[in-house]
């Protein structure tokens, strides 16, 4: 289970679906539809991004969920919650959630991907900062979904 709210999704996050499909039998992207931000892109839009920079991946499916992430882990039956890890500072906030969600529920193993060097920088709020400011978002998210966060500014 790779969970985010992928508001948009980056060239960071693809880069862990990719190497997180050669590492599980299964992959299945977990797009938060209700979380504490307000999103730029609806659940909806949001999964449809996904599911077409990962239409190539027989074995990663994305789908939207509300409430815990350890009750739709355990919908689908998913033992490990996969988290992608930039730097240092991402590491404090993800090791708090690690314990929480441990807490919530012991049978969940949360597993962290180092993010490739390259995209180690590349977050959405940044990739929305750019795209508002009409920057090029070359390199930041996926060639085929860049129109899309262009038509919402
Ligand atoms: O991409 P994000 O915004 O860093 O992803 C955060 C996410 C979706 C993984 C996290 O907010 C989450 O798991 N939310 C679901 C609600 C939940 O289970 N909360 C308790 C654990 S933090």
């Amino acid at each position: 289970m790779y969970p985010g709210s992928f508001d948009p999704l980056t060239n960071g996050h693809l880069d862990i679906i990719q190497r997180a499909s050669k590492v599980f039998d299964m992959v299945i992207v977990g797009v938060l539809e209700n979380g504490n931000k307000k999103p730029l892109f609806t659940a909806t839009e949001r999964l449809e991004m996904i599911k077409e920079v990962t239409k190539d991946l027989e074995n990663v499916k994305a789908e939207a969920f509300s409430g815990l992430l350890v009750d739709f882990a355990g919908q689908h039956n998913a033992s490990v919650i996969l988290k992608g890890l930039r730097t240092v500072a991402d590491f404090e906030y993800e090791f708090q959630m690690a314990l929480l969600n441990k807490a919530l529920n012991p049978n969940y193993e949360t597993m962290f991907m180092m993010t490739d060097s390259k995209y180690s920088y590349i977050s959405s709020s940044m990739v929305k900062e750019v795209a508002r400011l009409k920057g090029s978002l070359d390199g930041l998210i996926p060639y085929s979904i860049i129109h899309k966060i262009k038509e919402k500014y």
